[in-house]
């Protein structure tokens, strides 16, 4: 890990001495091998990609359009896209007004501009204990401090929010309901109702992160943190995985009275997103039975790479070791034996050809140095089983070896 300190020729600000190079990147360098097999990733599988809609919508906003697409546009975003993903996201359960919807660069933007207007130095934010890693360091770089809330299988523990709340500087809460990245777990019906209601009665806000709502493979869907407290919530949702993350094209919902603040800490960081963009992915997602069934062909794909690695997990993970069963998303979770280190595993598993992510870095407070992250989304089956096994095998002859 590299650590961003300032050069010997200029002095940089002291928020950089908090960035750090992601485990995750640096992993990537590594498994883009074709001989590793990766279960590192986040990526969607690109071989489902709609390449060939998504050109025709490139070359029809073009020829109809060029000159309002090639043009500067509204901080806000192209107004037919808000009013879509207003439209879309209300029939999902989460409601919203398109004056409510602000179109950003990627919902790692959304992270990056509720750091910008809520944290001061030393200010906290509240986050699941794993988090998303790109959070950590969207909220790193304003040099926020975490506090923890526990996880189990239903989610974030709500009944220590009471008591972690008494700590005022928490500006936020962060929260990632469904199919949690890295977990993969869900939060319950009841406890999406605890975390709002303590966070309302303390007035801190939340950030629900929704990156992979859509991509359910199971059970049915939970009401969204920001139907149950919309004057409350900031809710972040993205074409990335139901799209194409090439798209950089995502949404913030936000309530009426933080609306303009959002625009203002948007317009110095990129003006707004690109038109051409936002056109282009409105004419895909306006065709909704089209959409509707890219998105269920997704789900099948997923669903069954999920139940792949659940098999060769059972059949090769050794005594001792727990896993996550996601209801959807992409991401399965494995908690080993606390005698295994998943850092020193990952060198010994690179040299046998597969990749994955260590535990460790999706946790603010520095625990985890025991679990790992496994993607199944980015992997053919075949694939999956011939990882899991060899990972299998590795951590059985670590433990063996004790
Ligand atoms: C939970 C979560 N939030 C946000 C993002 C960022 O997504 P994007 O910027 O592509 O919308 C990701 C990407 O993997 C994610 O997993």
């Amino acid at each position: 890990m590299t650590t961003t300190t300032g050069n010997d020729l200029f002095r940089l600000a002291s928020r950089t001495s908090r960035m750090h190079a992601s485990d995750i990147r640096e992993i990537l360098k590594v498994t883009s091998r074709p001989e590793v097999i990766s279960l590192a990733g986040g990526l969607p599988a690109p071989e489902l990609f709609p390449v060939d809609r998504i050109r025709r919508a490139f070359e029809s906003v073009l020829a109809r359009d060029g000159q309002v697409a090639l043009q500067y546009g509204p901080s806000e975003g192209y107004q037919p896209l808000r009013e879509l993903v207003a439209a879309r996201l209300t029939s999902l359960g989460v409601p919203a007004a398109s004056t409510n919807v602000l179109v950003i660069n990627g919902s790692q933007q959304g992270l990056d501009l509720v750091a910008k207007l809520f944290l001061d130095p030393g200010d906290a934010v509240l986050c699941e204990n794993p988090t998303y890693l790109g959070a950590i360091q969207a909220f790193d770089s304003y040099e926020a401090r975490y506090v923890i809330a526990p996880m189990d299988d239903d989610g974030m523990q709500t009944g220590v929010l009471d008591a972690l709340l008494a700590d005022r500087a928490v500006k936020f809460i962060y929260a990632l309901p469904n199919f949690q990245n890295p977990s993969g777990r869900t939060l319950s019906a009841a406890r999406r109702r605890a975390l709002v209601e303590t966070a309302r009665r303390h007035g801190v806000p939340i950030v629900e992160d929704d990156a992979y709502g859509e991509l359910r493979f199971e059970g049915e869907p939970l009401p969204s943190l920001r139907s149950l407290w919309p004057e409350g919530v900031i809710y972040l949702g993205t074409f990335s995985k139901i799209l194409a993350p090439g798209f950089r094209l995502a949404w913030a919902v936000i309530p009426d009275a933080l609306y303009d603040r959002f625009v203002l800490a948007k317009q110095p960081a990129d003006l707004h997103t690109a038109m051409v963009t936002q056109m282009a992915a409105h004419e895909v997602a306006s065709d909704s039975d089209a959409m509707a069934e890219h998105i269920d062909r997704l789900r099948d794909v997923y669903r069954s790479r999920r139940d792949t690695m659940l098999r060769a997990l059972g059949e090769w993970f050794p005594p001792g070791c727990r896993w996550t069963h996601p209801q959807g998303g992409l991401f399965i979770w494995a908690d080993l034996p606390a005698a295994i280190n998943t850092r020193e595993l990952l060198a010994e598993a690179i040299e046998n050809h597969v990749a994955f992510v260590p535990g460790q870095a999706f946790h603010a407070d520095g625990s985890g140095s025991n679990t790992m992250r496994l993607n199944f989304s980015n992997v053919t089956p075949d694939r999956i089983e011939e990882g899991v096994m060899r990972l299998g095998k590795a951590i059985a002859t670590r433990l063996g070896a004790r």
